[in-house]
C-alpha cells in the first residue's frame, strides 16, 4: 500500500505520517469502547497502587503483569495533597494497557483492520507479532508529559525490530500534546534498555552515552495530525510529547509490533508466559 516515495521517506526519517488511514467512525468506536472499559473499572481498588511518580514503571506486580492484561494507570496530577481526586475518576486515567489488542474484541478488530497487515509488510516485517497496546488519554489540563525515548528501550529484540503504530483518535496539535520526533534519529544507537532486574523489580541499563534529544530542543519536531491519522514510528526513533495544558483531550491508540524471527529476551519487562504472541 505504500508508495516508493513513502518507503524512502520511512528509511530517511524513521517515521511516516499517514493521514486518513483510519475511518473516523472506527476511531469513535474505539473511544466508545474505551469509555466502557473505564466505566467498568473500579478506581478504589487500584488507587493506592498507582499513586506514585513514574507509576507505569514502578516495580510493581500489577505493572509487570500488565503485558497480558488490561490495567489502568493514573495521571500524576489527578490527585491533591490528600490523595483525593481533583477531577472525576474517569478523567484521571492516563492510559490503559497492555494487551487489549488480544483480550478485547473491539480492540482486536481495530488492531487487525485493513490495511495494517499490508502496511507492516511494506515496511519489511516478515512475521509481525502484535506485542503491546496502549490507549492513551492525554486528558485535558492534566495529561502528563511523555519524555523523549526510543521504543526499543522498552520493547527490545535482537535484532531490534519494534515498530509503533500510533493512531490519532482525535486531532493532535501542539496545544493538546501532539507527538514530537527527531527526523533521521532512528539511525542513532539504542541508548538504554529497560529490563527486569536480577534482584526483582526493573532497571534501566545504559548501552550508549550518545545524548538523546530532549523535548523543547529543536531536533524534535512536532507531528500535528488529524483524527484517523496513523503515525508509524521506528523503534530507534527518539520521540515524546509535552503535557496537555489545553481544554481538549488528545486520545490516541498505540500498537507495537515485533518480528517473530527476532529473539525476545526473557528479561524484557513485558512477558506473556500464559498467552503466546499472535499476528494479524
Ligand atoms: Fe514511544
Amino acid at each position: 500500500m505504500l508508495t516508493q516515495q513513502q518507503v524512502s521517506d520511512w528509511e530517511r526519517d524513521g517515521f511516516l505520517v499517514l493521514p486518513d488511514l483510519i475511518d473516523p467512525a472506527r476511531c469513535d468506536e474505539l473511544i466508545k469502547r474505551s469509555e466502557e472499559l473505564v466505566d467498568a473499572f473500579d478506581p478504589a481498588s487500584h488507587r493506592s497502587i498507582f499513586r506514585t511518580e513514574q507509576q507505569e514503571r514502578v516495580s510493581d506486580g500489577t505493572f509487570l503483569a500488565s503485558g497480558s492484561r488490561i490495567e489502568f494507570f493514573w495521571e500524576n496530577d489527578a490527585f491533591d495533597d490528600n490523595d483525593d481526586f481533583i477531577v472525576e475518576p474517569a478523567k484521571a486515567i492516563n492510559k490503559f494497557g497492555h494487551a487489549q489488542h488480544d483480550l478485547d474484541p473491539v480492540f482486536s478488530a481495530f488492531s487487525r483492520q485493513d490495511p495494517l497487515p499490508e502496511l507492516v509488510a511494506d515496511l519489511g516485517m516478515a512475521d509481525p507479532k502484535l506485542l503491546q497496546s496502549m490507549l492513551i488519554f492525554k486528558q485535558p489540563k492534566i495529561g502528563g508529559e511523555v519524555g523523549s525515548h526510543q521504543d526499543a528501550t522498552f520493547l527490545y529484540t535482537d535484532p531490534i525490530t519494534v515498530i509503533g503504530l500510533w493512531f490519532a483518535l482525535e486531532d493532535a496539535t501542539i496545544n493538546n500534546g501532539c507527538l514530537f520526533a527527531q527526523p533521521g534519529g532512528h539511525r542513532g544507537p539504542l541508548r538504554e534498555r529497560f529490563r527486569r532486574a536480577d534482584e526483582g523489580g526493573t532497571e534501566f541499563v545504559a548501552l550508549d552515552s550518545t545524548a538523546l534529544p530532549q523535548l523543547g530542543e529543536p531536533d524534535l519536531v512536532p507531528l500535528e495530525v488529524t483524527k484517523g491519522t496513523c503515525v508509524v514510528l521506528h523503534g530507534l526513533l527518539p520521540h515524546g510529547s509535552h503535557p496537555n495544558t489545553s481544554e481538549a483531550s488528545r486520545l490516541a491508540y498505540s500498537l507495537h509490533l515485533i518480528d517473530g524471527a527476532a529473539s525476545y529476551p526473557d528479561d524484557n519487562w513485558l512477558q506473556r508466559p500464559e498467552m503466546p504472541l499472535a499476528g494479524f
